[in-house]
Order: structure tokens, then sequence, then C-alpha cells
């Protein structure tokens, strides 16, 4: 009887065992995963949520800029020169392709010497007078368009801060 009685006792502990070490696994492993998208993932959705507030913040930021950024600027100015870099100079008085621009803004048009001006340019000279900003701005918007076979080979800044950009370059680079 004593025996019996051990077994059974032995039994129940062994089933205990067994139970509680697989209760204590499921806790383990069922509990865990849950457990952890349950902590990270509203942290990363936060971090989602702030990224793209920020990013908001950025847009507006980029939106303000524009209005901003009308006003001239001659360093970006200096970047949109290096477009017309290869065919002219604007600090110093001498010729490439396309005549040195120094002191272009109020120069007369088509007025350096020893500069081959085509005879489109030459001939809307009289009409246009001097470069004024206002004149600059139109052609260099559309050379073609203001000054119909002039052989400047640009086809034209798109972007009007550009070209406002440039002129303010223009202005500092004769000084
Ligand atoms: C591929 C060469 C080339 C590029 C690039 C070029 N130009 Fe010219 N540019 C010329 C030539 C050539 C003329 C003379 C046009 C003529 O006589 O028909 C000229 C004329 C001009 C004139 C009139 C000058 C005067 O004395 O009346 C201005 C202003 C001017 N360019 C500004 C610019 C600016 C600013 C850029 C860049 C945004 C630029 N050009 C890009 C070749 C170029």
């Amino acid at each position: 009887m004593r025996r019996l009685g051990y077994f059974a006792v032995s039994i129940v502990l062994t089933l205990a065992l067994i139970f509680g070490v697989r209760s204590f696994a499921n806790m383990i492993f069922n509990a865990r995963p849950p457990a952890k998208p349950a902590v990270e993932v509203p942290p990363l959705r936060e971090a989602k949520a702030a990224a793209k507030q920020e990013a908001g913040g950025g847009q507006q930021q980029a939106e303000a800029q524009p209005a901003a950024a009308s006003a001239p600027d001659a360093k970006r100015g200096k970047k949109v020169f290096n477009k017309c870099k290869a065919c002219h100079f604007a600090d110093q008085e001498k010729n490439k392709v396309g005549p040195h621009l120094v002191g272009i803004v109020g120069r007369p048009v088509a007025s350096v010497e020893g500069f081959k001006y085509s005879g489109a340019m030459k001939a809307k000279a009289a009409e246009l007078g001097t470069w004024t900003e206002e004149n600059l701005m139109r052609y260099l918007a559309d050379p073609k368009g203001v000054v119909p076979g002039n052989k400047m080979a640009f086809g034209g800044l798109k972007k009007e801060q550009d070209i406002k950009d440039v002129i303010a370059y223009l202005k500092e680079a004769a000084k």
C-alpha cells in the first residue's frame, strides 16, 4: 500500500512537473511574440507619425521657401551661372563664345567692342536699348523669342527665380 502511495504521489508530481514546464514554456513561447509587437508597434507608429509630421513640416518649409526665396540671391545665381560659364565671363572683360557680361545690367545692348554680334542682336539693340533687369528677365527666359536669330545657343532659363538669382549674381560678379 505504501508503495502504491509513493507511486501515486510520484505520478502526481511528475504530471505537475510536466504541466508546470509546459505552461511555463507556453508562457514563454506564446506570450513572447505577442508581447513584442504589442510593445514595439506603437512606438514604430509613433515614429512614423513623427517622421510624417517632420516631413510635413519640411514640406511647409519648402512651401514657405519660394516666397522667402523670391528675393534675388547672388549665391544661388552663381550656381545658375554655371550654365552660362562656357560662353561668358561675368567677372572679367574678356570675351568667350559670347561677350563678357561685366556691368551687363544697364549696359547698352550689343555694345562690347571687338565682339562680333550677330546681325539680329545688333538690329535689336536699337529697340531694346539697354539691358535693364526687365529686358534681361525677358531675354534669359527666351533668348530666341526676344531676339530672333541671335547666335546665343542657349534655350533659356525656365525658372523665374533662377533668372532673378543670376541677374543678382551678374551685378555682384562685376564688382
Ligand atoms: C552656348 C554659348 C552661350 C551660353 C550657354 C549663354 N550665352 Fe549668352 N550669349 C552668347 C552669344 C554668342 C551671345 C551673342 C549673341 C549674338 O550676338 O547674337 C550672347 C549674348 C548674351 C547677352 C547679350 C550681351 C550683349 O552684350 O548685348 C547676354 C545678356 C547674355 N548672353 C547672357 C547670358 C546668360 C546670363 C547666360 C546663362 C543663363 C548665357 N548668356 C548663356 C552665348 C551664350
